[in-house]
């Protein structure tokens, strides 16, 4: 099954362009750039907050949504992980939806929670890949990513669908609520429908990864620095090469360095920054340059103005396609998945089933 791939993990990234692809599909009307969610019996519009749960991946999912949910949608955004969520007593007022993203739909901690805010009067949305999971059955709007069945341990097709299913959930309640006009929208659905072809761009790039994945091997401490809506990004980074590597490594929100990790860095730590060329761009590369300062051994991914400007002096660079800041987190998704993936195969780990991990993690 997994043809001409060495890994299902492997097979699993290079089939996201196809995957996203079909997952906005479902969300996104071609036609006329709309946004198109399933029918559903409740009025989004009148939603006070938006409560986001989940673990691991989905979480990361979860977080970059928090930004859409804010800009697009100008409501409130609780996030937690399950585990914490539920042994809180967090405060769910009425008009709350409940939002929960998972690969399985069968992650006990993310299901109890679920069923917590369902006994608490929440209206209860789910981001789901498998249609017959227990969260499906119990979603009152249920969002399937359509990322097909996922076996490596490691998650990587479901997370970028299910940040294709969230812009398209943060876009349909900007329109609902009056924020997003006709032109916004199409706007916003125009540049979701870039993402299959930037991340097949994203992928081109594979043999330059498997190239510098030597560099890294070595570490014992590896970080990711990455801003705004792209930090989420940076701590899943950190988690896929902790994973399948085990290598020790941190996901930092770029600006927070200096208010302690920078303090780890030497010539011995590579820092994997996170930069596309936009709005942030700036803020992060001074934080890059703090880190360089202090000997660090700095990866720079981001596009090919980005790397013009501060490219120079780094150990790596890493290119992207020019992408519009909407999209980034899901096109930047693809380095670090194969950056994690190029580091274990070096290591001779075993990618797909990496020790200690169960793909669902059906105990408390
Ligand atoms: O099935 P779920 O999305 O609910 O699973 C959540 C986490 O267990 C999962 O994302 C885990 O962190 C992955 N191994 C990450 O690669």
């Amino acid at each position: 099954e997994k043809g001409n791939y060495r890994h299902f993990m492997q097979k699993e990234i290079f089939e996201q362009p196809t995957v996203v692809a079909q997952t906005l599909g479902s969300y996104l009307r071609q036609a006329d750039n709309s946004v198109a969610l399933p029918q559903f019996d409740f009025d989004i519009s009148t939603i006070r907050r938006v409560t986001i749960v989940a673990c691991g991946t989905s979480y990361y999912a979860g977080l970059v949504a928090k930004y859409w949910f804010e800009q697009f949608a100008r409501v409130p955004v609780d996030i937690d992980v399950a585990s914490e969520f539920r042994y809180r007593e967090p405060v769910l007022e009425d008009g709350g939806l409940a939002l929960f993203i998972s690969q399985s739909g069968e992650t006990a901690d993310t299901l109890a929670a679920l069923r917590h805010c369902k006994e608490a009067g929440q209206t209860i949305a789910v981001v789901v890949n498998v249609p017959t999971s227990s969260m499906a059955r119990e979603a009152d709007l249920l969002l399937p990513t359509h990322a097909g069945p996922e076996i490596g341990v490691a998650s990587t097709k479901a997370f970028t669908c299910q940040l294709a299913v969230l812009a398209a959930l943060a876009a349909h309640m900007a329109v609902k609520k009056g924020l997003m006009n006709r032109e916004e929208e199409s706007e916003v659905v125009a540049h979701l429908l870039e993402a299959p072809a930037s991340l097949n761009a994203a992928l081109d790039h594979d043999e330059d990864i498997a190239a510098m994945a030597h560099l890294i091997a070595p570490a014992r401490d590896v970080l990711y620095l990455g801003r705004g809506p792209d930090y989420p990004l940076a701590l899943e980074g950190a988690l896929k090469l902790k994973e399948i590597s085990y290598i020790h490594a941190e996901g930092y929100a770029a600006g927070e360095m200096k208010h302690g990790p920078i303090a780890l860095i030497d010539d011995q730590v590579p820092v994997v920054v996170l930069a596309p060329s936009g709005p942030l761009f700036e803020k992060t590369v001074s934080n890059m340059e703090e880190v360089r300062a202090r000997g660090g051994q700095v990866v720079l991914i981001s596009d090919a103005e980005g790397l013009a400007e501060a490219g120079e002096g780094c150990i790596a660079t890493i290119e992207m396609p020019k992408v519009h800041p909407l999209i980034a987190p899901l096109v930047y998704a693809i380095p670090v998945q194969l950056l994690a993936y190029h580091v274990a195969c070096v290591k001779g780990t075993d990618v797909d089933q990496p020790r200690n991990l169960a793909k669902s993690v059906t105990v408390e």
